[in-house]
């Protein structure tokens, strides 16, 4: 129906950080809110999608009429992406770390010597969805550039294997990380479509009505 255009599909999103243990009290991070995944996920649910909501830790209210997984670290969420799918829909918007630590049994204590941490490259989620067996029909990326964003992003579509990248500025002077705005570029393989700036809640709406249009 028309007013549920997305009925019967289902959509998985990743949104938020995640938390890498250093030791059993600490961890490394990222300035990621989850406003803009949680945002496309509960858009998606209004369109008519079945959605599976992953989400790294936020302090952000489970969306309504979304199924929401709760994981901590990149590779708890690679496993709850994958224990998702099928799904037709796949929009990966969590600012995933792109390493682990090396796990320390302990919590590592001062001793007048700075430790050294060991930094293990974490699993890429969305590539990994983009060339998996059961791929969904429209895998979704996004890119967060600090510099020259057309080009890197456009070279992440294509490495990644992704159908459309979301490209935003999040360098110096942007408010985007952790802000209600956000700054669009959508690259698929037609090209460029620069957004104007916009909330977080118009882009969902806008990325959904594009997701409609290419599932007709
Ligand atoms: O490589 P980069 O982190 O810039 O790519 C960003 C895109 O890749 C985002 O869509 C993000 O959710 C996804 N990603 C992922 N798993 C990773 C790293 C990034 O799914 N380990």
């Amino acid at each position: 129906t028309p007013r549920r255009p997305l009925a019967g599909r289902h959509a998985i999103v990743t949104s938020g950080p995640t938390h890498e243990a250093i030791d059993p009290v600490r961890y490394l991070a990222n300035r990621s809110s989850g406003r803009q995944g949680h945002a496309i996920a509960q858009a998606l649910a209004e369109a008519g999608a079945r959605v599976t909501l992953i989400s790294g830790p936020v302090a952000l209210p489970d969306p309504p009429g979304v199924t929401t997984r709760h994981v901590v670290s990149a590779r708890e969420m690679h496993d709850a992406v994958r224990a998702a799918l099928p799904a037709e829909i796949a929009v990966m918007c969590a600012a995933v770390a792109d390493w682990h630590v090396e796990p320390q049994a302990r919590k590592l204590k001062k001793t007048g010597v700075a430790p050294t941490l060991t930094l293990v490259e974490n699993p890429d989620i969305l590539a990994d969805i983009a060339h998996h067996p059961a791929r969904p029909e429209l895998v979704i990326g996004f890119a967060a550039e600090t510099e020259t964003l057309l080009d890197h992003a456009a070279a992440k579509r294509i490495r990644k294997g992704c159908d459309w990248i979301l490209a935003n500025h999040v360098g110096a002077g942007s408010d985007v990380m952790g802000g209600n705005d956000n700054e669009i570029v959508l690259i698929t393989q037609a090209g460029a479509d620069v957004w104007p700036r916009m909330s977080k809640t118009e882009v969902a709406a806008r990325l959904t009505s594009r997701i409609i249009e290419a599932l007709k």
